[in-house]
């Protein structure tokens, strides 16, 4: 149990613990070092998670918005175009459509688990679609979409770092680095990875204000680049953690297997390569219950309260078609407690608090 009693449902501060003595004496020497943005630490931390990805390019960015921008903008979607993006999602999916001067299209997810259901993505396919977002939700992977040639597919990789496997077939991933994430930084922090190098080098000129080799400045691609890079401290407490990533994924894949064996028809699934960035359970009395658990002490999420198409900052998205999967999703879905801090016992405890609110 956490310090002070309750149990949190995530804990970035357990998490530093355990890499502490590196991650300090890491930020120490980039402080003393005086190469603050940029430099050799960022360039291995790239590589490293590349490494990681399975993917030949790494690029660092500034936070995983500022990825997922960066990568449609690379590919030159922008005023004009329509993106697919599924309706539960964090908005930052959607937002980042927004940013490029495109439209988000947002679809349904399937009726037994929050991910991008291929049948609303066909259905909402017209020739101003340049792009379809996946997103591995809470780490999981997304089913095989079949696209025209002239869609790209993207892979909002936000809370899949660490997942075993691949992500959802993308030309490219955004990933964050946000502390809950299950490999965070102690800021905000975000990384784009590919296979084309041609489209890893536009991502970086567009976080890098458009610098060209001969020192001066161009337009990527129709956006306006900005500064999105990431930061010399993030990228060397991202190196210290990265030894720790696949203990942690072990450990949480271990807690979502005991919540599901003590609340199976509570506990959404997740694949096996799946980094379980959340444990989500479905309740009609979603409210009733979190109320419940935190009055014994036990803290849990409400990541999604609403379907994207319910986000005042997305009026202008296309919704060609209703989305009763996200709404119910929406409407019923909390995140349990999971992180390293936590032990079987924890878990044993929440699961029967859990029954007897339910009894
Ligand atoms: C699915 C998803 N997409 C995008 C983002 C945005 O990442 P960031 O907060 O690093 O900008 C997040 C972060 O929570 C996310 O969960």
């Amino acid at each position: 149990m956490s310090a002070g009693g309750r149990i949190r449902v995530s804990n970035p501060a357990r998490v530093h613990a355990r890499t502490a003595e590196a991650a300090e004496a890491a930020v120490l020497d980039v402080l003393r070092g005086g190469w603050w943005v940029g430099g050799p630490v960022v360039s291995r931390v790239e590589a490293a998670l590349a490494g990681v990805v399975g993917c030949a390019h790494g690029v660092g960015m500034a936070s995983g918005t500022a990825a997922l921008q960066a990568i449609l903008s690379a590919l030159g979607v922008g005023p004009g175009d329509d993106v697919i993006v599924p309706a539960v999602s964090f908005v930052a999916s959607a937002t980042a459509v927004l940013r490029t001067g495109a439209r988000p299209v947002l679809v349904d997810v399937q009726s037994g688990a929050p991910m991008l259901d291929p049948s609303a993505v066909a259905a909402a396919l017209t020739p101003r679609v340049r792009a379809v977002v996946v997103v591995s939700l809470f780490g999981n992977r997304v089913a095989p979409l079949e696209l025209p040639d002239s869609v790209w597919l993207v892979d909002d990789a936000a809370q899949a770092m660490g997942r075993t496997g691949s992500y959802g077939d993308g030309v490219a991933q955004a990933f964050s680095f946000y502390p809950t994430k299950v490999l965070p930084a102690s800021g905000d922090g975000g990384l784009v990875t590919t296979n084309d190098p041609e489209l890893a080098a536009r991502v970086r000129d567009l976080g890098r204000h458009g610098r060209m080799s001969d020192g001066r400045y161009g337009a990527v691609s129709e956006a306006t680049p900005g500064n999105n890079r990431l930061d010399a401290v993030q990228a060397a407490l991202l190196e210290a953690r990265l030894p720790d990533l696949q203990a942690r994924v072990a450990w949480r894949r271990r807690l979502l297997k005991r919540y599901r064996h003590h609340l199976p028809e509570l506990v959404v699934p997740h694949d096996e390569g799946s980094n379980v960035a959340v444990v989500a359970a479905v309740h009609p009395d979603r409210d009733a219950l979190r109320a419940a658990l935190g009055r014994r002490g036990i803290d849990t999420g409400c990541y999604y309260p609403h379907p994207l198409t319910q986000e005042p900052v997305l009026a202008g998205a296309r919704v060609p078609h209703p989305v009763p999967n996200a709404e119910r999703f929406c409407a019923t879905c909390l995140a349990l407690p999971c992180h390293i801090g936590l032990t079987d016992a924890d878990v044993d405890h929440v699961s029967a608090q859990v029954r007897e609110v339910l009894a």
